[in-house]
């Protein structure tokens, strides 16, 4: 681990994961790490491999959310030449690859049944097959799965494997989010501030003045630790030579000219007067279609970008095309 990725936090709560870190990255059983998005659940990937005794063997990541299932597949157990058209080559897939090491899966809920079958199979047995291939490969990995949603409801509602599930939660890392440390904050930011110092080639870091530890303290970070970072490091490139940083801007979009088709002075929604409960949740509902179908079309009706441009999880957003009816043809899973 470099110094970039050393995990900064004081605070109880951080302390208490850490500890439950180190005690089970020994053991070679698959651990489940939870947290809401940016709060470092890779960090804790990374420590565990590199605390257990593969950590001499290979640290591989990657993220379920950021492909297809068809071609998950294959980068999770690799294919055979000629298993579909263009696979010109044997290609060997993550767990091969993280033989006698550690395998980090990010964003496991958005597996699909088929692929978390095949996981199942590797954790139970250490045994898999490439696609279109029928020789059974053995590996020998540790699994780390990431998460950000709360997986015993989706099994519950069928969306996720509840077989699966039981073999993953051996054990399961909760990260406490940032709001619940705040000790931390001020800690990582000036870690973040420090290292972006050094990064520009400015000589020092002032430190913050009173008024923006207090904006930092104060804010509730719902995009955690991520979103400090930005923050912190935003104003860094910002910050006047030798003064202290004065100005934290939480919200980069913020602007008078700030384009949106939501725009509260000019809505006629929110410009109306609410007078009645009924009027409210009609409005309410009017907006909630507006934001959703606003953020689909930025994402070009791609549901994962969609949610997380509007801070949702996909299962919520999904909740919300269900709900208004709004699960049209043009959107894609992908
Ligand atoms: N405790 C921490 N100390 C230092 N950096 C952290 C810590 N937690 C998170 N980060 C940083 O915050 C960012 C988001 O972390 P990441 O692991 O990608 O979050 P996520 O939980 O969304 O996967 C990364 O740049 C990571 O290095
Ligand atoms: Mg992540």
């Amino acid at each position: 681990m470099n110094d970039n990725e050393r995990l900064i936090g004081e605070s109880p709560e951080f302390s208490a994961l850490l500890e439950q870190t180190s005690t089970i990255a020994p053991l070679h059983k698959p651990v489940l790490v939870v947290g809401e998005r940016g709060t470092g659940k890779e960090g804790i990937a990374s420590r565990l491999h590199f605390l257990s005794n593969r950590w001499e063997g290979q640290f591989i990541k990657l993220n379920c959310a950021a492909i297809s299932d068809s071609l998950l597949e294959s980068e999770l157990f690799g294919h055979e030449a000629g298993a579909f058209t263009g696979a010109s080559k044997v290609h060997h897939g993550r767990f091969e690859r993280a033989h006698g090491g550690t395998l980090f899966l990010d964003e496991l809920a958005n597996t699909s049944m088929l692929v978390q079958e095949k996981i199942l199979r590797v954790i139970e047995y250490g045994e898999f097959e490439r696609v279109g291939g029928s020789k059974t490969i053995k590996c020998d990995v540790r699994l780390v799965a990431a998460t950000n949603e709360d997986l015993p409801t989706l099994a519950r509602q069928g969306n996720f494997r509840a077989d699966l599930l039981d073999r993953l939660a051996f054990d399961v890392l909760t990260i406490p989010p940032l709001r619940h440390r705040t000790d931390d904050i001020l800690l990582l930011a000036e870690h973040f501030a420090v290292t972006m110092t050094k990064e520009l080639e400015r000589a020092v870091f002032s430190g913050f003045s009173p008024e923006a530890e207090q904006t930092l303290k104060q804010h509730p970070w719902p995009g955690n630790v991520r979103e400090l970072k930005n923050a912190v490091e935003r104003a860094v490139y910002r910050m006047i030579e030798d003064e202290p940083i004065d100005e934290i801007i939480l919200d980069p979009f913020e602007s008078p000219y700030r384009p949106s088709r939501l725009d509260a002075k000019h809505d006629p929604v929110t410009a109306q007067r609410l007078i009645f409960p009924m009027q409210l949740k009609q409005d309410t509902r009017e907006r909630e279609i507006a934001i959703i179908e606003a953020a689909l079309e930025a994402a070009k009706y791609n549901q994962r970008d969609a949610a997380d441009k509007r801070g949702l999880t996909y299962h919520q957003l999904r909740g919300y095309l269900k709900k208004y009816n709004l699960v049209g043809e043009r959107s894609s899973e992908e």
